[in-house]
């Protein structure tokens, strides 16, 4: 049986996970990072951190009922996140950047459900639509406090206009053919995906 949200799918996420948006993006590692109170080492650090979390979301293979958002060539960041990078003079991010704990929990996770829909599209909802938005204002602030160029801020660049995209993406979101139980997991898993990221600003907070 297919659930109507009442709102539709996109509008029950957001207001849903407004309140894990709000307690992720107020933690201090992002607070002082957004308003230049770190360096562009620190930022490095962070990158480093997503380039783990980005190999995993992008390692899945995609299967032939797959809603069409899900594999948009637009999105996927890894390749980008490599080559800001390298051109910060991280190349080696490997070893100098081991995945902290918090890294590698939000990557098994995303390991874990890759084959589980609903689940696997809260994490993809949770980054990518999270990069359209306030990742741009984040591409924005790295640029004028720390100076990065546009050859370290290809992660923030996407092939296609965010506003229009994003209308397009929650439409994708609206036409998911979800019962209670899977519309249960997309709520609850992205808020766990909130959570993880949360839990990874928390270290490099720490570290
Ligand atoms: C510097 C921190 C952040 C700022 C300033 C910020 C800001 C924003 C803003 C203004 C929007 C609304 C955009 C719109 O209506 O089109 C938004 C949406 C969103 N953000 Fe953030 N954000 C931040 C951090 C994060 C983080 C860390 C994540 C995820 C881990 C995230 C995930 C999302 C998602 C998924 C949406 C889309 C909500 C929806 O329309 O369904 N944001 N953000």
């Amino acid at each position: 049986m297919t659930t109507v949200a009442p709102m539709g799918i996109a509008a029950t996420l957001r207001e849903a996970t407004t309140p894990e948006h709000r307690d992720t993006e107020t933690r201090s590692f992002v607070t002082e990072l957004m308003s230049g109170e770190l360096d562009i080492d620190a930022y490095v650090r962070y990158l480093a951190q997503y380039a783990y979390v980005y190999r995993a979301l992008e390692s899945r293979t995609p299967n032939a009922d797959d809603p069409t958002f899900l594999n948009d060539p637009a999105l996927p960041r890894f390749d980008a996140i490599v080559s800001d990078l390298e051109h910060l003079g991280a190349a080696d991010w490997e070893t100098s950047h081991p995945a902290l704990p918090a890294t590698q929990a939000y990557v098994d996770r995303v390991l874990e459900v890759a084959d589980d829909l609903p689940r696997y599209v809260a994490h993809h909802y949770t980054r990518y639509l999270g990069d359209l938005s306030g990742g741009q204002a984040i591409a924005k602030r790295v640029r004028d406090h720390y100076g990065a160029t546009d050859d370290q801020l290809a992660f923030y660049r996407f092939d296609v206009r965010p506003g229009p995209f994003k209308v397009e993406y929650r439409e994708g979101l609206d036409a998911l053919d979800l019962d209670d139980a899977g519309m249960d997991a997309l709520i609850s898993e992205a808020k766990l995906a909130f959570r993880l990221n949360a839990d990874l600003f928390e270290a490099l907070g720490a570290a």
